[in-house]
């Protein structure tokens, strides 16, 4: 249980630790950062329709529109610039674990799981801390950061950036801006909030982003290698009763703790 933290949910469930509370500030200003950068966004690409003229009029007209949208642009490259150091510092000191990287693993889960989904397959391959969907959202989500910030930064600097890569790229830079932008709500709308709301698995709403936990219940049903990963030696229940210097087996379940962490975190 190395680097685990254990606690119990409000009702007396055992969890685990899954985001700590610097992963989950980082979600909720992405989100923020992310809205204000759709909503100053589109009514520029969709500049000849009634909606788009309105949302100008509340960000206080086009030229606060466009400062805001830079302002937010700058916002976002710096957060994934961190994120992204962050991401490699960890690796190289061996603080942090590739979880979201996709891996050959991840193909043949794909694999067994459609062979699942069309009944060739009895039980649904167990996934580890990520599963293949998860991975290739998240890899789908920097990539498609990465060409925004860098196509958002030529755009930003025309001049300059022309008489660097020439002008075609720069007009180049421009559609390659506003269609990626449509792709990026489209994964966020139709694929995070598929999986992170509507998906039966979580539905009416997967709170691990809000809360940092899941339970191990679901961690073992939804995660199972990770489950394995965590608690090599059994049974998780008979590990935070030592933690809490109750009696393990036998006794009857402790009372609940409130949302607090109350194992070790080792
Ligand atoms: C990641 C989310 C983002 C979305 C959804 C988004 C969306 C858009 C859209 C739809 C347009 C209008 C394109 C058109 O006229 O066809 C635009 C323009 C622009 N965006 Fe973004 N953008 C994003 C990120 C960024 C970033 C990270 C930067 C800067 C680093 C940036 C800087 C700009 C600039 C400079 C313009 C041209 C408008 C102007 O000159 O003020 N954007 N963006």
């Amino acid at each position: 249980m190395k680097g685990v933290k254990l606690s119990r949910d409000r009702d007396g469930r055992l969890c685990v630790e899954r985001f700590a509370m610097w992963r989950r500030v980082e979600h909720v200003i992405t989100i923020i950062v992310f809205s204000t950068l759709v909503l100053t966004g589109f009514p520029q690409k969709f500049y000849d329709t009634a909606w788009a003229a309105t949302l100008i009029e509340l960000f206080g007209g086009l030229n606060d529109a466009r400062v805001i949208h830079r302002v937010a642009g700058i916002t976002f490259s710096i957060l994934l610039g961190l994120h992204i150091a962050v991401f490699v510092g960890g690796v190289i000191t061996k603080r942090m674990r590739m979880s979201l990287v996709p891996t050959p693993q991840d193909l043949r889960d794909a694999w067994q799981n459609l062979r699942f989904y069309f009944g060739l397959r009895e039980k649904q391959p167990r996934m580890p801390k990520f599963d293949y969907r998860q991975k290739f959202e998240y890899i789908g989500m920097v990539m498609g950061s990465l060409v925004m910030v860098a196509t958002g930064v030529f755009l930003m600097w025309p001049v300059e950036t022309a008489g660097v890569v020439g002008g075609e790229a720069l007009a180049a830079s421009r559609i390659a801006h506003s269609n990626e932008a449509v792709l990026a709500l489209l994964v966020i709308v139709v694929w995070h909030i598929y999986s992170a709301v509507l998906a039966p698995d979580v539905f009416p709403l997967d709170k691990t982003m809000i809360t940092g936990k899941m339970t191990v219940e679901e961690l073992k049903h939804r995660h199972a290698i990770e489950y394995d990963r965590i608690f090599p030696a059994g049974e998780p229940v008979d590990e935070l009763a030592a933690a809490e210097g109750a009696p393990a087996e036998g006794t009857p379940e402790p009372e609940p703790k409130g949302d607090g962490p109350v194992g070790p975190t080792s």
